[in-house]
């Protein structure tokens, strides 16, 4: 897990601001307080500051009080927060009351404050469901210039060294978009193989999965996954993509070369694209689960600012963790 310790370090030098919505929760706290006590980012809390800082004392946390804490109560921006919520959602009508109503809720204010400059990042989900943390971040930050789509990857750490890039592999989308069509699934393979780059600092071989390999079967779902090759392929000329690829020609290279011969993926990917959301979620929980790697993420690609998801099992050490790849996020 050195790759951890230097996204960190990398982490440290950009000093980000990254905002914690939910801050009456321990993990939460816990979390803040090492990312302040390493210098990891910056970090922005939202509510009542005596009940953060008297929550704070009481776990016996020391460096809370670094923390810039919103009190959505009395904080002068919110007005102007509220202003630019009407203009974003102008077409739906949005009005000012709803809008301060909305921004009651630390989530929305989280990512009014990104949306306004105010902050860099954000981590979120450790007490909310993915919808609920996505849901203003689409609806506010939005994606970024030229993508239609947001996507979710794992960082993989497997036990076993002989797969993908010393046994780290980033597997996508595994948490967002439920059913892509070919060009969203294109747009989620281009996206992975950038973060690949920038998070996993490794040099991105994308396989595009599926129940069949150049050309074995023939179904609908094939020929979405074969389309969403092609497109890929067309985004993104620096990245080397190819599919339509089962797992198995994908990660072994016995079987990539007698399945796919002409492939330079085959038997040696190191980025999975899977064709659903389906497919996705349940592959990563199955490595993690069954094989006992350590699964990273979501870490969200496609946003317009790092907005990233925790699950609610979270511990206190992936909170500090998706943190620090924010952070390295917004330093790109
Ligand atoms: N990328 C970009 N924008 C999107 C995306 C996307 N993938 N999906 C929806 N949007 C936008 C819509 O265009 C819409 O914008 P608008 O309001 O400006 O028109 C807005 O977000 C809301 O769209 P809805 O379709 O109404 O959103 P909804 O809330 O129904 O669904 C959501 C979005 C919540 C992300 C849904 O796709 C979802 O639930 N996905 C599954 C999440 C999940 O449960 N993952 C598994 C668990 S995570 C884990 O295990 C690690």
């Amino acid at each position: 897990m050195d790759l951890l310790n230097q996204i960190k370090e990398n982490a440290k030098k950009h000093n980000k601001r990254i905002v914690l919505p939910e801050s009456w929760e321990e993990r939460t706290l816990r979390a803040a307080d090492e990312v302040l006590a390493e210098g990891i980012a910056q970090i922005i809390l939202i509510g009542e500051p005596s009940d953060i800082l008297s929550k704070a004392e009481g776990f016996g946390l020391k460096n809370i009080g670094k923390a810039e804490i919103v009190n959505p109560k009395t904080d002068s921006r919110i007005d102007s927060y509220a202003d630019l919520m009407v203009e974003i959602r102008k077409s739906k009508g949005l009005t000012k009351a709803e809008a301060l109503k909305l921004l009651e809720d630390p989530l929305y204010l989280a990512t009014l404050m990104i949306k306004a400059g105010d902050a860099d990042g954000e981590v979120a989900g450790a007490n909310n469901a993915t919808g609920d943390v996505l849901r203003p971040a689409f609806q506010y930050v939005k994606t970024a210039p030229g993508i239609s789509v947001v996507s979710g990857a794992f960082l993989m750490f497997l036990k076993d060294n002989q797969f993908g890039e010393n046994g780290l592999m980033v597997f996508a989308d595994c948490a967002v978009h439920p059913n892509p069509t070919a060009k969203e699934l294109a747009e989620i393979a281009v996206a992975t193989g950038r973060t690949t780059r920038a998070i996993a600092q490794i040099e991105p071989r994308i396989a595009m999965l599926s129940f069949s390999t150049k050309g074995s079967a023939k179904h609908e779902m094939v020929d979405k996954v074969v389309e969403a090759t092609r497109l890929a392929k067309e985004m993104a000329p620096d990245l080397k993509i190819d599919g339509e690829l089962q797992a198995d020609a994908a990660i072994i290279p016995s079987i990539g070369k007698s399945k796919a011969p002409n492939s330079e993926i085959a038997g040696v990917a190191n980025v999975l694209v899977f064709p659903t959301l389906e497919s996705g979620n349940i592959a990563y929980k199955l490595v993690q689960r069954m094989a006992g790697a350590e699964a990273v993420g979501p870490v969200l690609q496609g946003m317009a600012a790092p907005i990233n998801d925790l699950s609610r099992g979270c511990s206190v050490s992936d909170i500090v963790n998706l943190v620090a790849i924010t952070a390295n996020q917004a330093a790109k």
